[in-house]
């Protein structure tokens, strides 16, 4: 966070109302212009909201043949493997909505190792954007959910990595992961993760309440560094907001 990037907290009652908020702030954001891009995030946390956009009455509210999807971080296996995070995107949502197949950004987890898939999604991304620099006046992304991990990574970018503080590249290989489940991962970087009208960290479980007082007060962990050119909003369930 920087000090020209406070974050607004938004407390809702319980899962079912941070599912419910979310789905809201990503149909005003997806709704106007000729595309839209979402940044979707991996874990559990976002299961509520993709399923929500599934069914009606959300699911009328997107304008599915407009909005681009893409995943801030991966783990690197197929996408038929339950740890993916794109693959449980897809069979919470993705699958059974008219989305158009092309506007699917999937993290090229068959390549031959995460770094070539680092390199690749990041050609990607530059050439939707259509430039190889971001502009701070023009996102890259509408919208970027982000997870909180109890250990305060997000994204799959872990406290005391080498990663949180590349500054150049959008997109990078992490050859090893900071926790469970051990396998390599691919990540955006913070740059490319704040280019984006408005961020939302997703925090649905009491179980994160220690981690995101920690995160709330000023620590450095991951989860603390995020920032976005646009608004930062931390949406959590009451349960897991710490006490003021
Ligand atoms: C991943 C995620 C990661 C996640 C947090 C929170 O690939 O593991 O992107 O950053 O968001 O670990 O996970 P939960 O939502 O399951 O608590």
């Amino acid at each position: 966070m920087t000090a020209a990037n406070h974050p607004q907290i938004v407390v809702v009652a319980d899962a079912a109302a941070l599912a419910q908020t979310a789905a809201r702030r990503l149909i005003e954001r997806v709704k106007h212009g000729n595309r839209a891009a979402v940044c979707l995030t991996g874990g559990s946390s976002p299961l509520g909201l993709y399923r929500l956009l599934a069914k009606d009455p959300l699911r009328s509210e997107v304008p599915w043949t407009r909005v681009h999807w893409f995943m801030g971080d991966d783990r690197f296996v197929p996408e038929s493997d339950k740890l993916s995070n794109m693959g449980a995107a897809r069979r919470a949502f993705l699958d059974s909505v008219p989305a158009t197949q092309l506007n699917i950004h999937p993290i090229p987890t068959a390549a031959n190792d995460p770094a070539e898939a680092a390199r690749r999604y990041e050609a990607e991304l530059k050439q939707f954007y259509g430039a190889d620099r971001l502009d701070p006046g023009r996102p890259l992304f509408d919208l970027v959910l982000m997870g909180l991990g109890p250990d305060g990574h997000t994204a799959s970018l872990f406290p005391h990595s080498a990663e949180l503080e590349e500054k150049q590249s959008w997109v990078v290989g992490v050859a090893k992961a900071g926790m469970e489940p051990f396998v390599p991962r691919v990540t955006l970087t913070f740059p490319a993760l704040a280019s984006t009208r408005e961020m939302v960290f997703l925090v649905d479980s009491a179980d994160k309440r220690q981690i995101l007082g920690r995160i709330l007060a000023g620590e450095d962990l991951p989860a603390h560094r995020a920032y976005a050119q646009g608004d930062l909003i931390w949406l959590i369930i009451r349960a897991a907001a710490p006490e003021r």
